[in-house]
C-alpha cells in the first residue's frame, strides 16, 4: 500500500502534455446501436482494444486458426451472464489479430443431439482442405465434429456425432473434454483433457484414419496435482480445483521442443519437453500467467509461422456486478510464444499491437526513491513500457489508475527480496463488488539485467509482461473518473528508471465491438 505517510513526495517530473484521446483504428460498424449497445459502449470498465463479444458471457478461446487471409477465433459464449446458459461457439475474424469482425455463431446446441446441453471447448483444423471443428458435446461429455464452408461462416455437424461417445473402457476419468486434432504420418491424432481422482491430470491420446472412428492409444502425459488441495474448503469434490482434471490441453511443437499447456487449479501450466513415440516427456514446468484471471489458453500457428496464444480474461467482480454490467469476460491480447536460449518459454505481446499506439510520452533517466508522480501520463487505455534498474530498493515499480487522493491505485512492481513481479489490485477500486488481490509472478533477474515491464491498461483489464518470461493478468474496476494517474515508486532504497514510454491506445471499434 502506497500512502503519503510511507513515501517522500517528489514531483520531479515536469508536467508537459496530457495525452489526447487516441481515436479509433478499425473499420466503421455498419449497424446502429440500440440502448443496450449504447450503455455497453459507454461503460468505462469495458475494454476498448481487447476482443470480446457484442454482449453477455465469454469464456475460453476456441479453435484459433489461420485460413484464407484471416485469423478466425471462436469462443465459448452464453447469452446470459449469471445463471449461465448452454454454451455456443461465438466466432470472429481478423486480418491482423488487432481489428475484429463479428461473424454468426458457429455452433449452437442441437435439441436432442449429443450437444443438446452445450457445445464446449475444442479446436479447429483443416482436414484435406475442409475447415473442421472438434468440440465436446454435453451431457455426458462426448467428442463431436463439424465441417465448415470455405468462408467458415456456416458449419454442419457430422452425422456420426458423437465420434467418441465415452471415455476409454476401464478408465474412471474425472472428465473427458476439450479435444484437439492434428495429422501425423498417415493418421489423425486427437488429445482429450481428463484426469483421475486423487492422482492428477491426464491428456488422453487417440488415433484415427478417417476422423469417424477413433482408437484410444495411451495417455500422452499425466502429472500429479500442481498444488496441494484443501478438500475441507468445499463440501463437494471439485476435480479441477483438486488438480485431478486437466481442461483445454494444447500441444504443439515450438523451436526444437514440444510444449504442453493444461488448465487446472485456476492456472494455465506449461510443460516444455520432447515428443517421441507419441509420448511427451516434460523437461521444464512453468505458468503461463501468475494470476488465476488468465485461463483456458489456446494457441495456433499463424501464416508467418509464429505460435500465438490467447486466454480467457476472467472477471474478479461479483456475479451481481457482472449481471448488471451486461457482459463478462474478455479474450486476452495475443501473445507470441518462443523458446529462449535457456530452453524456457518466452512470451511477448504481438508486435502488430503497436498499430494501436497513439500519442506518445517518454521519461528517461530518473532516480526513484519514494513516490515520483508522472503527471504527464494519464489514462485508462495505455501501453506503458518501463525499463528500470531496481538498484538498492526492496521494491520498485509503477502505480497506475491512481486517483489524486490515492484512494484508488494499482501497483505493478518488482520485489527484489522474493524475486517476484507483483500486481497488487487490492486498492484498485472503492467498490465492494471488486475482488482485488495481489498476484505474483516469479522473475529471477540475471546480474545487470533491468526490470522490463510492458503494461497494457484497457478499462478493467490489466496485462503485464515482465522480461518476456512472466505475465500477470488482472482486473481492476476503479469507481472514480479521475483514477487515471501514473507514478513511479521505490521502497527502502533507490531505483533508476532508465526509460518509460507511454502510448495512448486507440480503440478497435467505434462502439467497443457491441455491434
Ligand atoms: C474451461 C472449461 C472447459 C469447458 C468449457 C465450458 O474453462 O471448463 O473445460 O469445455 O470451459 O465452457
Amino acid at each position: 500500500m502506497i500512502t503519503r505517510r510511507c513515501f517522500l513526495f517528489r514531483s520531479a517530473l515536469a508536467a508537459t502534455t496530457v495525452l489526447s484521446r487516441g481515436g479509433h483504428l478499425c473499420g466503421e460498424s455498419g449497424q446502429s446501436a440500440g440502448p443496450v449497445q449504447k450503455r455497453l459502449a459507454a461503460d468505462p470498465q469495458r475494454p476498448q482494444y481487447h476482443f470480446l463479444p457484442k454482449a453477455n458471457w465469454v469464456n475460453d478461446p476456441n479453435g484459433p486458426i489461420f485460413w484464407k487471409g484471416y485469423c478466425h477465433l471462436f469462443y465459448q459464449y452464453s447469452s446470459t451472464v449469471f445463471p449461465q446458459g448452454p454454451k455456443y461457439w461465438g466466432h470472429a475474424r481478423s486480418k491482423d489479430m488487432v481489428c475484429w469482425e463479428h461473424l454468426p455463431m458457429a455452433l449452437s446446441p442441437t435439441p436432442g443431439g449429443p450437444d443438446k446441453d452445450g457445445c464446449w471447448s475444442g479446436s479447429a483444423f483443416i482436414n484435406e482442405g475442409v475447415p473442421t471443428l472438434v468440440y465436446t458435446g454435453v451431457f455426458p461429455q462426448v467428442q463431436c465434429l463439424a465441417t465448415g464452408d470455405d468462408d467458415m461462416t456456416t458449419w454442419k455437424k457430422a452425422s456420426g456425432n458423437p465420434v467418441v461417445g465415452s471415455p476409454p473402457a476401464g478408465l474412471a476419468v474425472t472428465g473427458f473434454r476439450d479435444p484437439s486434432i492434428w495429422r501425423e504420418d498417415d493418421s489423425c491424432l486427437m488429445t482429450v483433457g481428463a484426469g483421475f481422482q486423487g492422482q492428477g491430470g491426464a491428456v488422453l491420446l487417440y488415433g484415427s484414419k478417417d476422423l469417424g472412428h477413433w482408437d484410444y492409444l495411451h495417455p500422452l502425459f499425466t502429472a500429479p496435482p500442481f498444488e496441494r488441495h484443501d478438500s475441507t474448503l468445499s463440501v463437494r469434490y471439485d476435480s479441477v480445483g483438486a488438480g485431478d482434471m486437466w481442461e483445454c490441453p494444447d500441444f504443439f511443437p515450438l523451436g526444437q521442443k514440444h510444449v504442453l499447456l493444461v488448465s487446472t487449479q485456476g492456472r494455465v501450466h506449461n510443460f516444455v519437453g520432447t515428443y517421441s513415440d507419441r509420448k511427451f516427456q516434460a523437461e521444464t514446468q512453468g505458468l503461463i500467467d501468475g494470476s488465476a484471471l488468465h485461463y483456458a489458453a489456446k494457441s495456433f500457428e499463424d501464416h508467418q509461422g509464429r505460435r500465438i496464444l490467447w486466454g480467457w480474461v476472467r472477471e474478479a467482480r461479483s456475479d451481481a456486478a457482472q449481471n448488471s454490467a451486461g457482459w463478462s469476460g474478455a479474450i486476452s491480447l495475443p501473445r507470441v510464444l518462443s523458446i529462449d536460449s535457456q530452453g524456457g518459454l518466452r512470451m511477448d505481446p504481438l508486435p502488430e499491437l503497436a498499430r494501436l499506439r497513439g500519442a506518445h510520452n517518454r521519461i528517461a533517466n530518473v532516480e526513484v526513491s519514494g513516490l515520483v508522480p508522472a503527471p504527464q501520463i494519464r489514462g485508462r487505455s495505455l501501453e506503458i513500457q518501463l525499463v528500470m534498474d531496481p538498484g538498492s530498493a526492496k521494491e520498485a515499480g509503477i502505480i497506475v489508475r491512481r486517483s489524486p487522493d490515492e484512494l484508488e491505485e494499482t501497483l505493478i512492481s518488482y520485489d527484489a527480496a522474493t524475486q517476484y513481479v507483483v500486481l497488487a489490485t487490492g486498492r484498485s477500486s472503492l467498490s465492494r463488488d471488486a475482488g482485488g488481490r495481489t498476484y505474483l509472478g516469479a522473475l529471477k533477474l540475471n546480474p545487470g539485467e533491468p526490470l522490463r515491464l510492458t503494461v497494457f491498461l484497457d478499462g478493467s483489464v490489466v496485462e503485464v509482461f515482465a522480461n518476456s518470461r512472466t505475465c500477470l493478468t488482472g482486473r481492476i474496476y476503479p469507481t472514480r473518473s479521475d483514477s487515471l494517474g501514473v507514478a513511479l515508486f521505490a521502497r527502502e532504497g533507490r531505483a533508476r528508471l532508465k526509460s518509460l514510454d507511454a502510448y495512448e491506445m486507440k480503440t478497435i471499434s467505434r462502439d467497443r465491438l457491441t455491434t
